[in-house]
C-alpha cells in the first residue's frame, strides 16, 4: 500500500479543509471529482480547481452551507455532453464547482440517469482529512461513455493500481488510523486521539492556516462574552530560543509557533476609560477567576483547531516561573498576565495518546460519590499500569525530606516503609515526592501573589470604595 501523502499544492489545503468540515455531518452524499480527485488517488496531474459532485438536493444544501463563498448561484447548466445543477464558489482564491445530479449524454444521444455518488466513491486520506473521491474506475468508464477517450486513456496506466494507490484515512497526526469505526465522526476521533506534541517538523505553518486556527480560538465561550485575554504570537527564532532556555524545554524552539495566552484586563480597562465606564475587574477575584477560565478555554479551542488542521500542540505551564521576564520581553502592560504557553507546529512523529482515568472515575451521577478504596486504586493502577520508578538512595533521600517537611516524621517513616515494602516508587509518590515537590509548592504562594500585583491584579488587596 502506498501510504505517502498525495502531491497536492498547499493552496488547496485550506479550501479542502473548509469544505470537508462544512460537509462532514451534513448528510450530503458528495465526492471530489476531476483532476483533484485523480491527484488524491495518487495520479500526478495538474490541478486548477476543485470539482464536487453530488445530487440535486446536495447541491442546494452545499450552496447554503458554503454560501459566503458563492460566485455563481446554482442554475441548471446544459451543454452538449453534460447537464447538472451547477454553482461556482471561490474559497481562498480557489475556484470550486458544484455539480448536482450530473447527467452525461451517451453516444446514442440519450441522457444517462443521474450519477449515484454513493456507488462510485471511495475515501482517501489527506493530511487530517478523510475525503470522498469518485473512483478511477468510474471516471474511466464515464469518459469512455461520453466519447472522451483521450481522457480515459490518461487514466489507464493507473487503473491496475486502483485500490492500491488509495491512501488510507490517517489520524490527525499522520499515523495510519485503524480505528475508523470506533468514532461517530471526525471531531470525536480528533478529541479521543488527541495527545501533546513535542516533536515538531520544520515545516512552517502557512499564515492563513495559523490565522484560521487563532480565529477558532477567538470563538471560544467567555464569561459575559468579554473575551478578557490576549495571545502573543511568537515566530521569531530568537524569542523561541529564549523561551526554550527559560522553560528549559528544548522542543519549544523547534516548534515554529509559540502562543502565549494572557489574561488581559488592560484592553477592557482602556475601553472603560475611553467610554467613561466604571471598571474594577482588576480588583475583583470573581473577574480574575472567570478570566483565567476564559483564557484557558480559548487556548484549548486553539489547540483543537490546530489538531483539526493537521498540526499538533503542547501546553507549557512553566512560564509562570519567569513572569517578570516575560512582561519585560513581550512588553506586556499592567493588567496583562501570562497564563500558559502553547507550542504549535506540524508533527515530526505522531504522539501516542496517553492513558486517562475513565469516565467512571471522573463522572458522578447527580451528586458526588466516593469511589471505594479498591475502585479508586484500581482506576489509578489501570492508568499508570506501565509506570513505576526505581528506588535509588538519592530518590529515597529526597522523598524522605519532602515528606518530613510537608507532613512530619511519622508520615515520612510510613512513606519510606511503603516504598521499601513495594520495592518500587509508585506514581503518586513520584509525582509529589520527586517532581512537584509537596514541601516546596505551597511556599511560593506569597511570591506569586506579589507577581500578580506587579502585573496589575489587586484582588488580594482590600478595595476602597469612594465616598460620595
Ligand atoms: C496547564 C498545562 C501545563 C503543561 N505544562 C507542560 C510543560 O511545561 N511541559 C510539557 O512538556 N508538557 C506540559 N503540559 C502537557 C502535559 O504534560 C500533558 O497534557 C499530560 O502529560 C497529558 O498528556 P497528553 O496531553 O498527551 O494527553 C502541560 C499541560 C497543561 C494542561
Amino acid at each position: 500500500m502506498n501510504t505517502s501523502e498525495p502531491q497536492i499544492p498547499e493552496r488547496f489545503f485550506l479550501p479542502l479543509q473548509i469544505i470537508a468540515e462544512r460537509l462532514q455531518d451534513s448528510g450530503i452524499d458528495w465526492a471530489i471529482t476531476g483532476s483533484l480527485g485523480w491527484a488524491l488517488q495518487g495520479i500526478p496531474v495538474e490541478i486548477h480547481d476543485i470539482d464536487l459532485q453530488t445530487d440535486e438536493a446536495g447541491a442546494v444544501r452545499m450552496e447554503e452551507l458554503l454560501s459566503e463563498f458563492s460566485r455563481q448561484k446554482l442554475y441548471r447548466r446544459i451543454s452538449e455532453r453534460l447537464q447538472s445543477h451547477f454553482a461556482v464558489l471561490e474559497i481562498s482564491r480557489i475556484t470550486v464547482e458544484i455539480m448536482g445530479a450530473l447527467q452525461k449524454r451517451l453516444e446514442n444521444g440519450q441522457w444517462e440517469p443521474a450519477v449515484d455518488i454513493r456507488l462510485h466513491r471511495r475515501w482517501v486520506g489527506y493530511h487530517n482529512m478523510r475525503l470522498p473521491v469518485l473512483s478511477l474506475e468510474y471516471e474511466h468508464r464515464a469518459y469512455n461513455q461520453m466519447g472522451r477517450t483521450e481522457k480515459a486513456h490518461l487514466l489507464e496506466p493507473y487503473l491496475h493500481i486502483g485500490k492500491n494507490t488509495m491512501t488510507e484515512p490517517k489520524d490527525h497526526h499522520g499515523a495510519e488510523d485503524t480505528s475508523q469505526e470506533q468514532y461517530p465522526n471526525e471531531t470525536m476521533r480528533l478529541l479521543m486521539q488527541r495527545a501533546s506534541l513535542r516533536s515538531f517538523s520544520s515545516k512552517p505553518v502557512p499564515a492563513d492556516v495559523l490565522r484560521l486556527i487563532l480565529d477558532a480560538g477567538n470563538h471560544a465561550a467567555s464569561g459575559g462574552n468579554l473575551q478578557p485575554w490576549s495571545v502573543i504570537k511568537i515566530q521569531s527564532p530568537e524569542t523561541r530560543h529564549w523561551l526554550a532556555e527559560c522553560c528549559q524545554q528544548g522542543f519549544i524552539e523547534a516548534a515554529p509557533v509559540s502562543l502565549i495566552f494572557c489574561i488581559d484586563f488592560h484592553r477592557l480597562k482602556r475601553w472603560a476609560d475611553l467610554e467613561t465606564g466604571p471598571f474594577t475587574a482588576d480588583h475583583s477575584f470573581r473577574h480574575f477567576w472567570i478570566a483565567f477560565q476564559d483564557t484557558i478555554i480559548a487556548a484549548q479551542n486553539t489547540c483543537t483547531a490546530a489538531d483539526a488542521m493537521g498540526l499538533g500542540s503542547v501546553y507549557i505551564g512553566t512560564i509562570m516561573e519567569f513572569m517578570p521576564d516575560l512582561q519585560e520581553k513581550l512588553k506586556l502592560p499592567q493588567g496583562v498576565i501570562p497564563v500558559v504557553l502553547v507550542c504549535l507546529g506540524y508533527p515530526k512523529n505522531a504522539p501516542v495518546p496517553r492513558k486517562k482515568l475513565g469516565v467512571d472515575a471522573l463522572v458522578h451521577e447527580e451528586t458526588y460519590h466516593e469511589l471505594d478504596d479498591d475502585a479508586l486504586l484500581a482506576a489509578f493502577n489501570e492508568k499508570y499500569s506501565d509506570r513505576s520508578f526505581q528506588i535509588t538512595p538519592e530518590r529515597l533521600e529526597t522523598i524522605e525530606k519532602v515528606c518530613l517537611e510537608a507532613h512530619g516524621h511519622e508520615f515520612a517513616d510510613r512513606c519510606i516503609a511503603h516504598i521499601k515494602e513495594a520495592g518500587t516508587i509508585n506514581p503518586v509518590i513520584h509525582y509529589f515526592g520527586l517532581h512537584y515537590l509537596a514541601n516546596e509548592m505551597p511556599m511560593d504562594n506569597p511570591k506569586f501573589l506579589q507577581i500578580l500585583q506587579d502585573c496589575g491584579i489587586y484582588w488580594m488587596k482590600e478595595f476602597q470604595k469612594k465616598d460620595h
